[in-house]
Order: structure tokens, then C-alpha cells, then sequence
């Protein structure tokens, strides 16, 4: 088993492993298969969603791992038809009758969907399931400054924002407003999909540099900033590869050099335009 992720400490007083197994795209079955795995090399942190449907493949890989509930942080998300008070509470609800749970380690509003202007609801929602118990720490994902402005102004400031971030989707403008309000980053398609810049020398040298692979030298870039990241995979091999980030360290110029492979161009998803 490989060493444990370090934890990141949440404002609300939770502790969050740095490594999540990300779990989109795979069905029940996949998923499964791919936490038990996870689990067994030493991740304790599993991030899923309602949208992905494999909330129940979750709960039967951590059935399998024999771990004890408490040893797992699970972050969830919920849809855009429950961006309202009693709607996080339904939410919270499926979500943790199909993860098997009692209480979810995180909850976030997957997209902030302005066209319906609700999420600052979603959010006091979430809030008053946190006062509750039900739900340990609550955030949002792919939340541009200007939805976390309006957050901010009903007084409620998350914990957590998953976004899309890797060498080439830098986001420093969105970092900057996180770290400034004590908003923990969490960078999902981390990898960029296998994408092209793995082969970039600014990457493949700090490979050569340390011993590792271009994907453990991105996953390093991304937690040595204090970020979490969320890589997904189903092969064992490539989870303990991806685990295996915490016994070295990028150079300043190295990281310099990762950072500066940004190119500009535009996320996947406009979260003004996008979401479910
Ligand atoms: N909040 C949101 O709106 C949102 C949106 C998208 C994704 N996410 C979360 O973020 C997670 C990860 O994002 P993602 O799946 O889009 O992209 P990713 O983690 O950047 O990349 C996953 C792809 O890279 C491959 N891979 C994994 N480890 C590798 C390695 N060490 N070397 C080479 N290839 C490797 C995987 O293949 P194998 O499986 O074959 O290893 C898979 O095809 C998702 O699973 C989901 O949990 C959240």
C-alpha cells in the first residue's frame, strides 16, 4: 500500500485527503471495481456525484475495502433541480440512502446554473444540513468569482471549489479569490484526460529530474500549490502510480516552468452557459 494522502484542513473543521479517486465516467459496476482497488492501495478519498449515477457502485467499493466508515471522505454533488432548501435536504438524502452513509464528508453544488439563480439557495441550504450534522463540510464546484461574490454577500463562505485545473487551465484569477477567502481548491480533470502536455519537456524533464512519470509530476504541481486534485482511473497500476506523489518535491523553477504551459484556452464548460 502505498503512503496516505496528506490531509487538508477545511474552515468548517473537517480534514480532507489531498488525492481523491475520481469516479465520472464509469457505471455502478466500474466504479466499484476501481474504489475497492483504490481503497486497498491506501486512497481515502472518493469523489463522486449524483450525476454520475455510481453512487451505489461507491458505497459497494467501500463495502468490499472492509474499512471502517470513518476512514473514508466521500465528496458528492448534487443537480440543478435542488437549488433550494428543501431541495439540498431531498439531495443530501439520496445521496446518502445510495452511498449507504449516514452523513456526506462533502456536499457541493456541482454548477452554479444561473439561468435559474437559485444556487445562493443551494448554498444556505447546505449550510443549515451542516449545522445539522448531515453533512460534514459543505462546498461548490466550477463557482467563477462573481457566483462565490454573491455566496460571500449572504454571509456563507464554502469550504471547498472543485474546478477545472491542470497545466494548461491555470485559473489564477479563480485560485486567487479562493486562497484569499480560505476556499480549499480542488482541481478535477486533472490529468487534462492523458492530455498532450504530459509529453511537454517541462514536464518530462522534472520526470527525468525526480524518477517519475509526467502524470506524477502534474499531480505533485497541483498538491504542492495546496490544492487537491481528483484524478480518475480504473487501473490499479495508474491509482497507485497517481498516489504516489509525496516523497519528492518540484524545484520553484520547476514549477515555474509547469505553470507557464497555460495556453489561454477555454475550459471544457463555461459555468455561465453550462450545467446540470
Ligand atoms: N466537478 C465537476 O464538474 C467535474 C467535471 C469533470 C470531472 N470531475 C471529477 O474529476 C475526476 C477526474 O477528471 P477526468 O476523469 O475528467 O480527467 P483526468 O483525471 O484528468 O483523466 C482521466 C483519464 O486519464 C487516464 N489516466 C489516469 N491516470 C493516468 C496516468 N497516471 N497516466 C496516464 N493516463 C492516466 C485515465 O485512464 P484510466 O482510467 O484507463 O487510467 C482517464 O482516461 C472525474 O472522474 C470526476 O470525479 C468533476
Amino acid at each position: 500500500m502505498s503512503a496516505l494522502a496528506p490531509l487538508i484542513q477545511l474552515r468548517g473543521g473537517a480534514a480532507m485527503p489531498a488525492i481523491a479517486l475520481g469516479t465520472w465516467p464509469m457505471n455502478d459496476a466500474e466504479t466499484a471495481d476501481a474504489v475497492a482497488a483504490a481503497l486497498a492501495s491506501g486512497y481515502r478519498h472518493i469523489d463522486t456525484a449524483e450525476n454520475y449515477g455510481n453512487e451505489r457502485g461507491v458505497a459497494e467499493g467501500i463495502r468490499r475495502s472492509g474499512l471502517p466508515r470513518e476512514d473514508v471522505f466521500i465528496t458528492t454533488k448534487f443537480n440543478r433541480a435542488w437549488h433550494s432548501a428543501d431541495g439540498v435536504r431531498a439531495a443530501a438524502e439520496a445521496s446518502c440512502a445510495r452511498l449507504g452513509v449516514d452523513t456526506i464528508d462533502l456536499f457541493l453544488v456541482h454548477w452554479p446554473n444561473p439561468d435559474q439563480d437559485r444556487y445562493v439557495e443551494a448554498v444556505r441550504g447546505l449550510a443549515a444540513l451542516r449545522e445539522e450534522g448531515r453533512i460534514r463540510a459543505l462546498g461548490v464546484s466550477n463557482f467563477k468569482p462573481a457566483h462565490l461574490a454573491r455566496v460571500f454577500d449572504a454571509g456563507i463562505v464554502p469550504e471547498v471549489n472543485q474546478i477545472q485545473l491542470d497545466p494548461q487551465h491555470t485559473q489564477p484569477e479563480l485560485q486567487a479569490v479562493n486562497r484569499a477567502h480560505g476556499i480549499v481548491t480542488t482541481a478535477y480533470t486533472p490529468l487534462g484526460r492523458g492530455g498532450a502536455f504530459l509529453a511537454d519537456p517541462a514536464i518530462t524533464a522534472a520526470a527525468a529530474a525526480h524518477g517519475k512519470t509526467p502524470a506524477q509530476v502534474v499531480l505533485r504541481w497541483h498538491v504542492q500549490q495546496g490544492n487537491a486534485a481528483a484524478p480518475k482511473s480504473a487501473s490499479p497500476e495508474r491509482q497507485r502510480e497517481n498516489l504516489d506523489i509525496f516523497d519528492f518535491a518540484l524545484t520553484a523553477a520547476e514549477m515555474a516552468a509547469i505553470t507557464a504551459l497555460d495556453t489561454g484556452a477555454p475550459l471544457h464548460h463555461d459555468a455561465d452557459d453550462f450545467g446540470h
